[in-house]
């Protein structure tokens, strides 16, 4: 079948992971080094669209209304290629992609984004594959992307050696349990060092890598067993460690990356000072300086409200346990 003009639109919305990945395999194929669990979110989108056209020489990536070439250009290409050998399709495509909430600053823009590319391409090559394959798909560009393509609680297993395929499953619906994620926005700007570069160097150059390895996934089994009891109580601890861990790593590289602000530490003192008070909410930070908190849903709000009144926090968005990526109909 040759391509003329084909075209499909996606949603995808980012998540938060509440056990972090953070580090790859050293097997190829972008295998996670550490198993993560995450919320997906309604109430931030990416939308995304993707024409196959024959008049096209290269492909075009059209981000925010601006056109982008480099890094994210080769990403999206990679992304198209692995489509296009599923096909018979050698035409180049336009992708055009646009975020309602800040592109990578920590917001996990790649998330929504590889994961509405994967679903828009897919449907515009006339593909029709199921959710596991479309995360794998998307995982392959960024591990965390794999995870927006499933909605509510998903987890994505750690890769092992020979593994090549590894999708990301939903152990729990949006509706399983009703929690909101209260981000505290401390920057509208892009971030210094990208999650790929950042983990990578952690990797090759933190002496607590090890330590991380190794701990991440007791954390990880300690999320996921809290998620599946609705216990917020009981997974919050677990939570804000991986994050802090994950940070620690970091921070510990050489040289080290140091992805908070001032804002992000008064943030952080302000979650715990919260909580003595009796308002129950607990925080996790990517890699980025924005502070997101973990509460229940019915006291979004207020946590919201306790979040803006923070030095350096310019304003709050209030997300909810969301659904994967689907073609926009
Ligand atoms: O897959 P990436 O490059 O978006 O990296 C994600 C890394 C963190 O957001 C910090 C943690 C995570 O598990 O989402």
């Amino acid at each position: 079948m040759k391509a003329s003009s084909q075209s499909a639109v996606a949603i995808a919305h980012p998540n938060i992971a509440l056990a972090k990945y953070w580090g790859k395999r050293p097997y190829g194929h972008n295998l996670p080094a550490v198993p993560s669990l995450s919320v997906t979110l309604a109430g931030m989108a990416t939308r995304t669209k993707v024409a196959f056209d024959d008049a096209l020489a290269e492909d075009v990536f059209v981000l925010n209304g601006s056109e982008a070439r480099g890094e994210s250009l080769t990403r999206v290409s990679g992304l198209l290629d692995r489509i296009r050998k599923r096909t018979d399709i050698g035409t180049k495509a336009r992708v055009e992609s646009a975020n309602d909430f800040p592109t990578a600053s920590g917001l996990a823009s790649s998330a929504s984004a590889f994961a509405a590319l994967a679903v828009a391409a897919s449907a515009a090559a006339g593909l029709d594959l199921d959710r596991a394959v479309l995360s794998d798909l998307a995982r392959r560009t960024s591990v965390s992307a794999a995870r927006s393509v499933l909605g509510g609680f998903v987890e994505l297993r750690a890769g092992k050696e020979g593994d090549e395929d590894l999708p990301a499953t939903e152990i729990a619906a949006p509706n399983h349990w009703d929690v909101a994620i209260v981000v505290a926005v401390t920057r509208e700007g892009p971030k210094d060092v990208g999650s790929s570069e950042g983990m990578k160097h952690t990797m090759q150059t933190s002496p607590y890598t090890d330590a991380w390895i190794e701990r991440a996934p007791a954390l990880f089994e300690r999320v996921r067993s809290g998620v599946i009891d609705r216990d917020l109580s009981a997974i919050g601890p677990a939570v804000e460690q991986s994050a802090l861990m994950m940070h620690a790593a970091a921070i510990a590289a050489d040289p080290g990356i140091l992805y908070f602000t001032g804002a992000t530490v008064e943030a952080i003192n302000a979650v715990r000072k919260m909580r003595k008070d009796g308002l129950e909410g607990y925080l996790t930070i990517d890699a980025g300086p924005h502070v997101k908190v973990l509460t229940r849903g019915a006291d979004a709000e207020r946590v919201a409200e306790t979040m803006r009144a923070v030095p350096g926090v310019l304003r709050t968005i209030v997300a909810r346990p969301g659904p994967g990526a689907h073609v926009e109909s």
